[in-house]
């Protein structure tokens, strides 16, 4: 460094809570400002709903009965990549108890948060703002907290009860995404249990991430998250009655409209390279608003940390040639940590 100047603070980034709740706040600071365009925020509301699929019509004995569920799975797949799940036998009170025990998270103070600061991608537990404050050229208006939950359970020991329903809630969805990926299976021609083992799903990485999207004074302004796809197989979702998340169908923007206590399922990057591209994931978003804190709480499900994802050798043929380069799993973490929240970036790495 030259003498004489003065040596630079890193700077500091408060998190979008402790912003959003000073009082002076009837701007955004500019390091936040993501759009000049206010038109680019808005999304219709989808005629047809976004799909719905009856978990317990999946799961039910009478074989005609499943065989139509795997039908409306395929075509939730293929049509949108999202999908609402009902009749899933996660109890209301549970889902409700995790996003609960997320806002007692993030009501901690800023200095009990700290401890869980600036760590590296994979650590056990960690949390900040936007994405990441010292790539990310514009700030997202989200705080976030990430838990690895499978194959180790990682505890978090405040806010008190957090340790508790984290651990239910996260075999919980575990079950729920063994038969989405059951079903899912028999829907691409592939044997029932195949995804499930080809992806060593028994030691897949599961990881909680809790968003907290604060009111902002000028929303349309700034942006809670860009439009970006989810890596992993299957993303599970629920939130706070606060929407906000709009997702990408037939080049437009559509507002998700959830059917209270539904799990909202999205198809990620790596079940998209599985099926050779038969199932697409998709590009997401979130906006925010003026008077009201949404609160997401997210379940990702990938596969073990060291599997390699290829197309399938069951859906290649001469007419569908792979489309993808095999990656292993772990390798996500790594590819492109620049651009983790925009577009594609990990598939534009392994497309052929
Ligand atoms: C994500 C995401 C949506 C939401 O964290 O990847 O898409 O509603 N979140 O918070
Ligand atoms: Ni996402």
């Amino acid at each position: 460094m030259a003498t004489g100047t003065p040596e630079l603070q890193p700077p500091k980034f408060p998190s979008v809570k402790s912003l959003s709740e000073s009082s002076a706040l009837t701007s955004i600071p500019s390091s936040y400002t993501f759009t000049t365009d206010p038109s680019q925020h808005t999304a219709l509301y989808p005629k047809d709903s976004i799909p719905v699929i009856d978990f317990s019509l999946l799961t039910s004995g009478n074989p005609d009965q499943r065989s139509k569920a795997i039908q409306d799975l395929h075509r939730a797949c293929e049509e949108w990549g999202f999908f609402m799940v009902i009749n899933h036998g996660v109890a209301e009170s549970l889902m409700k108890g995790m996003i609960e025990a997320c806002r007692g998270f993030f009501d901690l103070t800023e200095e009990e948060k700290g401890e869980f600061e600036g760590k590296p991608v994979l650590a056990p537990i960690r949390c900040g703002t936007s994405s990441n404050t010292s790539l990310d050229k514009i700030l997202f208006w989200r705080d976030f907290l990430k838990v690895l939950l499978h194959p180790q359970f990682h505890s978090l020991n405040k806010p008190p009860g957090f340790s508790e329903v984290s651990l239910e809630y996260s075999q919980r969805i575990k079950k729920v995404v063994e038969e989405l990926l059951k079903g899912i299976s028999k829907s691409l021609g592939l044997e029932e249990w195949y995804i499930n083992k080809a992806m060593n799903m028994s030691s897949g990485l599961q990881v909680l991430v809790a968003n907290l999207y604060p009111p902002c004074p000028q929303p349309e302004h700034a942006m809670g998250l860009p439009p970006h796809s989810d890596y992993g197989l299957l993303t599970v979702l629920t939130q706070n009655e606060v929407g906000g998340l709009q997702v990408q169908h037939q080049g437009k923007w559509f507002n998700v409209n959830l059917i209270p206590n539904s799990l909202l399922i999205n198809i990620g990057d790596h079940l998209e390279v599985l099926s050779n591209g038969k199932y697409k994931s998709v590009l997401h978003r979130v906006v925010v608003n003026r008077k009201a804190t949404r609160l997401s709480v997210l379940i990702t499900n990938g596969p073990s940390l060291d599997t390699v994802v290829a197309p399938a050798p069951e859906l290649i043929d001469e007419s569908h040639p792979p489309a993808y380069f095999g990656m292993k799993f772990q390798e996500t973490f790594t590819l492109s940590p620049t651009n983790k929240h925009h577009g594609k970036s990990i598939l534009d790495q392994v497309r052929i």
